[in-house]
């Protein structure tokens, strides 16, 4: 419930959960031994003020115990007595006694692991991009149609049949200047007078799995639009890296390296692509991590883990906001989001030391108000190379509203 209130927040499962049921409802557990059917003990709570939930009905349900209960403190009663337990979640006194909350001796091996996904993972995963993609041709139409931040944002809702609360993450609906907020969270109701740029980041969930797509769009020709198009080739290639064992690190320096030609060609830095990464220039315009992993938290767990056990493998100096630090194993899914953003504070403080004379400042001028640029895909390391769930779907999409 919300302090002082007796409204709640809207509900949301956490992964483990989410982990084994995928569709997930309010005051429900599930109790797991080894060699045995998973319980489900399913709350249908008696309740005259709101709508009880239906009976679970995917096929998923075959596969479990399903005892129905209904009156929230019966829910751990069900719970079997036996043996040592481990309880997953936010401590709840009412499973007291029962077992041990989160202990990281169990949690630290399952986060390690949920990097690598079976194929029923990546399926959702492929459904959750599609489910984006479609969104976000309708989300461009909107905008190319006069649409206000706030109206793209229903457009998006409405597109991909989602409740705001549902979905997996705050949209970041940006235009212009805003496109230079990495997490912008404003949505204008009122439609700008002129339309630069449009820079959309955005996902749809599947079962609980999230997908995370950014697409950046240029109002007409120029300069911005060349950077987008040449953003565009470098996260290509970005992707073309994705591979079992591939250190993401790496993806993360050679998208520093790249953005460092790419600002050198477009003539917004005046200086060779490695002294502009050597001299910390191409972080003043792409600040934040390559991409990080993804399931069924947008952010997924586990991405700086040095093993199963634990342990902490180390981001390249200077780069604090990368998420993904580990040696990528077969099946996991990353996003791969590399940027060029104008944003006013990092620019006043490269303006403020040697890096001033390193900016072609016309060029960042002309920029600016088109805020930045970000280009992000939902891609799985598989045995053959990178496959690009994103790119797929929107290419799905296409190949759907074609003329025959
Ligand atoms: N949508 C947040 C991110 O791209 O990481
Ligand atoms: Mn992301
Ligand atoms: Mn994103």
């Amino acid at each position: 419930m919300q302090f002082g209130d007796d409204l709640p927040y809207p509900f949301k499962a956490h992964p483990w959960f989410k982990l084994w049921v995928p569709e997930p409802e309010p005051g429900c557990a599930v109790c797991f031994r080894p060699g045995r059917p998973p319980r489900l003990i399913f709350l249908q709570e008696t309740d005259f003020w709101h709508q009880p939930p239906a009976l679970p009905g995917g096929d998923w349900v075959r596969s479990f115990d399903v005892v129905i209960v209904h009156r929230a403190d019966e829910v751990p009663l069900h719970a079997p007595r036996t043996g040592r337990w481990a309880l997953l979640g936010a401590p709840d006194p009412a499973w007291d006694g029962l077992g041990t909350w989160n202990p990281p001796a169990l949690l630290r091996p399952l986060e390690w692991e949920r990097a690598a996904k079976t194929p029923y993972e990546i399926e959702c995963l492929r459904r959750a991009s599609l489910r984006g993609a479609a969104a976000h041709l309708a989300a461009e139409r909107a905008y190319r149609g006069g649409a206000s931040e706030y109206e793209v944002h229903l457009e998006y809702c409405r597109a991909a049949s989602l409740r705001e609360e549902e979905l997996p993450y705050n949209n970041i609906i940006a235009f212009n200047e805003h496109a230079a907020v990495l997490h912008y969270q404003r949505l204008e109701r009122q439609a700008p007078m002129t339309r630069r740029s449009f820079l959309i980041d955005a996902g749809a969930p599947c079962a609980g799995y999230a997908s995370d797509i950014t697409r950046t769009h240029s109002a007409g020709a120029g300069l911005f639009a060349d950077l987008v198009a040449g953003l565009d080739d470098v996260q290509r290639d970005l992707v073309g890296m994705i591979r079992p064992g591939v250190d993401y690190r790496e993806v993360h320096l050679e998208a520093h390296r790249r953005i460092g030609h790419l600002l050198a060609e477009a003539g917004v830095i005046r200086t060779a692509a490695e002294e502009a990464v050597e001299r910390g220039l191409t972080r003043t315009f792409f600040p934040h991590g390559v991409g990080h992993l993804l399931g069924l938290q947008v952010h997924d767990v586990g991405g700086l883990m040095a093993g199963p056990e634990g342990g902490e493998r180390s981001r390249p100096e200077g780069h604090p906001w990368l998420r993904l630090t580990r040696e990528l194993p077969e099946g996991c899914a990353v996003t791969v989001e590399p940027g060029v953003y104008f944003i006013e504070t990092l620019l006043a403080a490269a303006a403020a030391d040697e890096r001033r004379m390193l900016i072609q400042w016309a060029s960042v001028d002309a920029l600016r108000p088109c805020g930045g640029i970000r280009i992000e895909d939902n891609v799985v390391a598989t045995p053959s190379g990178s496959l690009n769930l994103t790119r797929q779907a929107f290419a799905r999409h296409a190949a759907d509203v074609a003329p025959s």
